[in-house]
């Protein structure tokens, strides 16, 4: 059986981390996968994270089976960090699940969409994250993308992506990027939203917001902005969120996947059919992540002291878009750069060509996405001179 299966590419963004970990040069510089790394190069566990890992060991009295929705706790934790103190949560117009990561909360919303309307379209960003095509193509939708990104311009192309939504399908769903745009770091402004949620009501199509990076962008509040006009605006959405970055819980892999009802009765047959699509899928989620979340959000002391952790690393990020702006144009770049400290989140385009990618690879060992995809979050004061000289040279 076996034989039949032919070699497949790595993937883009995770198969880089393989190649870099193999590199054996010193001055390397991994700006791949979206994962924060702090002045020294590292991934620390957050404090509050470890206090919380702790308060879990001390105090866990069993190992067992939660059920396919994973923690309540968590998971009304999570409707309040998404949606603040929101009339759909008041009139129980919503439910949450606790999923294996945003992959797997995406992973089950578009299974979710499917069983609603089989083979349904939805339409993705131009760019989008690069894994967002095979998780829905894996669970039978149709993908189509809507312009988003305009390369020459370094901006939103909003009047290109309002025009191709209206021609979406009452049926179809749509995917937004809460905020902080994976790959472009380009979001739309408030007023963009509002645009965008009153077509979203005058169609009728799903809203699907995918929520990964909360709190690094403008802040917590700030960046749920869209995503909670989208919840006042329509009468059903779906929410994928994740804690992978914001809480740093990259390998536990823990996030949500919440739907919004028309009623509280619709709520409830929204959730009976969800948590079959778990129960085929993985059983249930994994609990650990889910624990340290909740403990984290069920105490005043912990919140505030995630509250400062997150803080500082958007604050460190930004302060490297600065940075590597500053430095390009020190090293004698004259192509203009500014537009990377405009943008949220840890990615940025360079709009290098995929020549200029390779040669950063081969020549200087500096990994970026195909893209010209950077994660800003990997740049730091000690690799900045190197990865600054060694764009200006493939330049
Ligand atoms: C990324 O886009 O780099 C992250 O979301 C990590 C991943 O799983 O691709």
């Amino acid at each position: 059986m076996f034989s039949q299966l032919k070699q497949q590419p790595a993937d883009p963004i995770l198969g880089l981390s393989v190649k870099f970990k193999a590199d054996n040069n010193s001055n390397k510089i991994d700006l791949g996968a979206g994962i924060y790394k702090d002045e020294a190069g590292r991934t620390p566990v957050l404090a509050s994270v470890k206090a919380a890992e702790q308060f879990r060991t001390d105090n866990e009295t069993s190992k067992a089976y939660l059920g396919s929705a994973g923690s309540m706790l968590f998971n009304e934790k999570i409707q309040a960090l998404n949606l603040g103190e929101h009339k759909v949560i008041g009139d129980n117009r919503i439910r949450t699940i606790s999923t294996p990561g945003g992959t797997g909360a995406l992973r089950i919303a578009a299974e979710f969409i499917n069983r609603c309307t089989p083979g349904a379209t939805i339409w993705v960003s131009n760019p989008t994250w690069a894994n967002h095509q095979g998780v829905f193509t894996a669970a039978g939708l149709n993908v189509k993308t809507y312009p988003y990104y305009d390369y020459d311009n370094k901006c939103i192309d909003f009047a290109g992506m309002v025009e191709a939504l209206k021609e979406v399908s009452k049926d179809d769903a749509v995917l937004l990027h809460a905020c902080c745009h994976n790959p472009s770091g380009m979001d739309l402004s408030n007023s963009q939203w509002r645009e965008i949620a009153e077509l979203s009501k005058k169609i009728g199509f799903m809203p699907v917001v995918d929520m990964a990076y909360q709190g690094f962008g403008q802040g917590l509040d700030e960046d749920a902005y869209g995503l909670r006009l989208m919840a006042d605006t329509v009468d059903e959405m779906i929410i994928c969120s994740s804690c992978s970055k914001n809480f740093g819980l990259y390998r536990e892999r823990i996030g949500a996947c919440s739907i919004i009802g028309k009623s509280a009765a619709a709520a409830d047959i929204i959730n009976s059919a969800l948590l079959p699509i778990v129960r085929v899928n993985y059983s249930m989620p994994p609990a650990h992540g889910a624990a340290i979340v909740e403990t984290i959000l069920s105490s005043e002391e912990l919140t505030s002291q995630w509250h400062g952790e997150l803080n500082e690393m958007r604050s460190r990020i930004g302060g490297m878009r600065r940075l590597l702006v500053d430095k390009l144009v020190a090293k004698g770049v004259t192509r203009d750069f500014s537009f990377i400290t405009q943008q949220n989140g840890m990615f940025s385009f360079l709009g290098i060509d995929k020549d200029q990618v390779q040669r950063l690879q081969d020549e200087f060992s500096i990994y970026i996405v195909g893209s010209s995809r950077i994660s800003v979050a990997a740049v730091s004061y000690d690799n900045v001179d190197y990865l600054t000289e060694s764009i200006a040279k493939v330049l």
